[in-house]
């Protein structure tokens, strides 16, 4: 086992670094270390935010590329990049961690398109609400309107790990989030940042 603090600089060199001392051959590389901040953003401490951005994009980009690149030398593997519903969507009061999934949501889904004929796929996981201690890290409260939408750990895990290895584009979790998700697609984008500013902010007292 290697613990990591990810949003070292050059983490993603380190721990490339500690796999090959040990010889290993890595075939499975699932990117889900993040964290989120929720609040008002002008109150919000830089380093912190700078230190999100760090973990959720530069790590999971430098990952990416490192451990694609020997998974396509050695003619296959398998990549998980865990992205969030928020992906879809501007979000105010967790603007900076959304803008942060909808990155991975982009760069991954493009450079899957990128891997075709290496034996690498890469698969991008949505999760919605999820009871993990990710909302006390992000001192979120979940607004009572998504109660029905929350999944287990268990459920999401199971569900990316049964798409990874079926080696498709993207999967959401869960029947209320795949329609969350659609409609964010098709509704104007203006009107989606209102209501989800009005939710959150009901939500939080802001
Ligand atoms: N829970 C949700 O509602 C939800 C919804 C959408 C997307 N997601 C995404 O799901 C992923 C997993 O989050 P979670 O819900 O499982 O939250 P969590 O319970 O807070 O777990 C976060 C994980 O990230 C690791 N981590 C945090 N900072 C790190 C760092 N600097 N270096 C290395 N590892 C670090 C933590 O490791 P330690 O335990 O060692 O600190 C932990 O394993 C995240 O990418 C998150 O954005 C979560």
């Amino acid at each position: 086992m290697l613990a990591q603090d990810l949003a070292a600089p050059n983490a993603a060199l380190t721990v490339l670094d500690a796999v090959t001392q040990k010889g290993l051959a890595v075939g499975v590389l699932i990117n889900n270390a993040g964290y989120g901040m929720q609040g008002k953003f002008l109150e919000m401490s830089m380093p912190e935010v700078e230190r999100m951005v760090q973990l959720n994009v530069t790590a999971l980009t430098h990952l990416t590329q490192l451990f694609a690149r020997e998974m396509a030398r050695a003619g296959g593997g398998y990549i998980l990049n865990v992205a969030s519903a928020a992906a879809f969507l501007p979000s105010p009061f967790v603007g900076a961690y959304a803008a942060t999934k909808a990155y991975v949501l982009s760069f991954s889904e493009a450079l899957r398109f990128e891997l075709r004929g290496t034996g690498v796929s890469l698969t991008t996981l949505y999760p919605g609400i999820t009871t993990t201690e990710f909302n006390e890290v992000a001192h979120a409260k979940t607004p009572a309107v998504m109660n029905l939408s929350i999944l287990s750990a268990n459920a999401v895990a199971r569900a990316g790990l049964r798409a990874m290895f079926a080696r498709k584009r993207a999967m959401i979790p869960g029947f209320i989030n795949k329609v969350n998700a659609f409609f964010c697609t098709v509704l104007p984008r203006g009107l989606i940042v209102y209501v989800t500013g009005k939710i959150l902010g009901r939500a939080n007292g802001w």
